[in-house]
């Protein structure tokens, strides 16, 4: 079976692969800039900013794809805990995917530090200056930072579950080919 009611759509599955290369990169550049106090910091920030802001945009695009597409259906004997855990985790990737350039975002402009995109084009501040709301901002951009990273490891473990051992199609219904 390979035909359109058991793959996402088309955008989906290109956002899905962009978005997924687009935020592994982003936990590293994050965790390789609070490891370095060197010159490597401000550069990495600087990819930092806008992949961050690429990933906000691209994230609500991507919502209204799924809330105007109907996924593929999982398999009917997939065991409602898997199917459960599936759902909410999915959620929580969606959530992430907004909440982390958000905060990252308020966590900067608390700071009073602009947001550049490029030489010359800054966001606007979202947030007044208050160093007392930075300081949280920067723990929670940090954990959360991590529980994505959890998550994610999750996610993949799942999918390669279903790709190469239940070999049940919900691999290929995002990737197109495999199990
Ligand atoms: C999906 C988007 C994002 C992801 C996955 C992400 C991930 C991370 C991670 C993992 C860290 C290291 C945290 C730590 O160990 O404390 C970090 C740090 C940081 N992020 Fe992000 N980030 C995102 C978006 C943004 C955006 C949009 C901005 C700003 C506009 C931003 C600004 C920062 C800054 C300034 C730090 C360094 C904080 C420090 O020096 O303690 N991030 N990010
Ligand atoms: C790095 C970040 C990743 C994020 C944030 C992410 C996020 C998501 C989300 C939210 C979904 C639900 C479908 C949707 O509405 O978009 C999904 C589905 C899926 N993802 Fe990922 N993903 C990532 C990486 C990966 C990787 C590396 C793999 C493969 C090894 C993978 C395999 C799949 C598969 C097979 C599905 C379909 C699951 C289903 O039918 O329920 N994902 N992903």
């Amino acid at each position: 079976m390979n035909g359109p009611d058991t793959l996402f759509a088309f955008p989906a599955r290109l956002l899905h692969w962009t978005m997924a290369v687009l935020i592994l990169a982003m936990l590293f550049i994050g965790a390789g800039m609070v490891s370095t106090v060197s010159a490597a910091y401000p550069a990495l920030l600087a990819w930092h900013r806008p992949l961050g802001i690429a990933i906000l945009v691209l994230a609500l695009v991507r919502l209204a794809v799924r809330l105007t597409h109907r996924p593929p259906p999982l398999p009917a004997d997939l065991p409602p805990i898997q199917a459960a855990a599936a759902r909410v985790s999915h959620y929580l990737l969606y959530a992430l995917m907004i909440a982390m350039p958000l905060i990252g975002w308020a966590m900067q402009s608390a700071g009073g530090y602009p947001v550049i995109l490029w030489k010359g084009v800054a966001l606007f501040p979202i947030l007044p200056h208050d160093i007392v709301a930075y300081g949280w901002l920067r723990r929670l951009h940090g954990l959360l930072g991590y529980a994505f990273f959890l998550l994610i490891l999750g996610h993949v473990g799942a999918a390669l579950v279903h790709g190469l051992i239940r070999r049940d199609g919900v691999f290929r219904s995002m990737a197109g080919r495999g199990g």
